[in-house]
């Protein structure tokens, strides 16, 4: 997954302005990642990559292309993400009904 790849589908926020907004505004939880343009408040997908990216900043934030966090997101491609929304989200119907 590349910077200007979506994090959050659902309300298409791209992984650079999530890690734009970590650095700018130093949430001190994960949750208050959602402040940015509402990332994570849909399906609930990106929620654990969010909280890595936070998690990420919490322990090294000059370090970002070494972290195991960041190497795990940008190994998957932006289809490959969403085909796996995809899944995720057909799964979650599947409990409803
Ligand atoms: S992909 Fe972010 S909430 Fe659905």
């Amino acid at each position: 997954m590349e910077l200007d790849d979506e994090l959050c589908l659902c309300f298409h926020v791209s992984r650079r302005k999530i890690e734009n907004f970590i650095q700018r505004t130093k949430p001190q939880r994960a949750s208050q990642l959602s402040e940015c343009l509402g990332a994570g408040t849909g399906c609930g997908w990106c929620r654990p990559f969010l909280k890595r990216l936070w998690q990420r900043a919490q322990t090294s934030p000059t370090s970002v292309h070494e972290d195991p966090a960041t190497v795990a997101i940008e190994a998957v491609s932006a289809n490959e993400y969403a085909r796996q929304r995809a899944d995720y989200r057909q799964q979650q119907d599947e409990q409803k009904s």
